[in-house]
């Protein structure tokens, strides 16, 4: 894979129709190794997610939304449209259970189950899932755009900005949300430096964000999380951009681990924070980020995050994968509806309506 200014890579994409293959970018061997695999199944798709070979919250709503053409095709072909629905209704019911916080996943597979009712043949069945997943990517791929436009007046040329986890083009079906950002100003020829927080424990700063946008030309400062605060109140970091995995009716975001202490900094430093999210990845059942599921993940990422021990044995481990931002310290939500100011509940419905 070569890299052209602007233009990041695509995590996953469907090959063909319905009896095409769905190939995913295996990301936990960025940037060592660029290599595609092949999901043939639910069960794949399921593992992919929960291990993060691809991960991000609108890249797993899409890429579980192919997985239901999968199903669909696993199912014997003697089956009742009834079996067929429960079946398709189960294997939906365990991909999202793969992972809880991001809202993108239940959004793209409840979408999908739209299609569920009988009576549909099993080749008109994999057709109409087919068209709708890809329809998910196509509208993803748009928003990353639009989104990435209604941020460009926040940027300037010259300009530091600071990210954290990945939010970019491996993280959803276009050229990212808060990455996105900085692949249009690389488009466009704008010379900008991201400081890069490395973020533990599984890297997703230093291994996915750090490749990605180096292969898109932009300057990158990779940092250790614990110098984010420093960055951002000596300078020479402007804006924050980040992405999201849910965010509740109210403007509180939950987003991966450490972007509430990059939120607290920027706040005391007084520089914009700003939030970069499709309308997919809003929760409007929820009235504030408390009610925010936040996945806890298995302690041997805390404790062997290098291949190698670091922490002794029998000590607990607390390891959270996200946490929540309240509305008050975001600047910005930045949506492919428009940008929402100093979000309360009131000003997120009437873009989102
Ligand atoms: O655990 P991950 O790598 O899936 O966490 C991803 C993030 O926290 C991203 O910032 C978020 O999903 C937004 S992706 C556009």
């Amino acid at each position: 894979m070569t890299g052209r200014p602007g233009y990041p890579p695509e995590p996953m994409r469907w090959e063909g129709q319905a009896d095409g293959r769905l190939l995913i970018i295996e990301q936990t061997l960025l940037p060592a190794e660029e290599r595609e695999i092949e999901l043939s199944s639910v069960q794949d798709v399921a593992d992919a997610i929960y291990r993060l070979a691809v991960r991000g919250a609108p890249a797993i709503g899409i890429t579980a939304a192919y997985g239901l053409v999968l199903a669909a095709r696993a199912i014997a072909g003697n089956q009742t449209p009834d079996e067929t629905v429960s079946a398709l209704e189960r294997d939906a019911a365990f991909l999202a259970r793969t992972r809880p916080t991001a809202v993108n996943l239940t959004w793209a597979l409840r979408r999908m189950a739209r299609l569920f009712e009988p009576p549909a043949g099993p080749v008109e069945m994999q057709q109409r899932l087919l068209d709708e997943a890809l329809s998910i990517h196509e509208e993803d791929r748009q928003a990353c755009l639009a989104m990435a436009r209604w941020a460009a007046p926040f940027l300037r040329e010259g300009g530091s900005y600071l990210t954290h986890c990945n939010a970019g083009s491996l993280a959803t079906g276009g050229i990212g949300t808060a990455l996105g950002v900085f692949h249009l100003a690389a488009r466009e020829g704008k010379a900008i430096t991201v400081y890069v927080d490395e973020t533990r424990p599984l890297l997703q700063g230093a291994r996915l964000t750090s490749w990605e946008l180096q292969r898109s030309g932009i300057e990158v400062k990779l940092i250790c999380d614990s110098a984010a605060a420093t960055f951002l109140t000596r300078g020479p970091v402007q804006a924050v951009f980040v992405g999201a995995d849910r965010i509740a009716g109210n403007g509180d975001a939950a987003n991966k681990l450490g972007t509430l202490s990059v939120a607290l900094a920027a706040r005391h430093a007084g520089i914009p924070f700003y939030v970069v999210a499709p309308s997919s990845t809003f929760d409007l059942t929820l009235a504030d980020g408390g009610e925010i599921p936040i996945e806890e993940r298995p302690p041997e990422e805390v404790t062997d995050g290098f291949g190698r021990r670091t922490a002794p044995e029998g000590i607990g481990i607390c390891n959270p994968a996200f946490d929540v931002t309240p509305a008050d310290l975001i600047t910005a939500l930045i949506t492919e509806r428009g940008v929402i100011e100093a979000p309360t509940t009131e000003r997120i419905r009437t873009v989102l309506a």
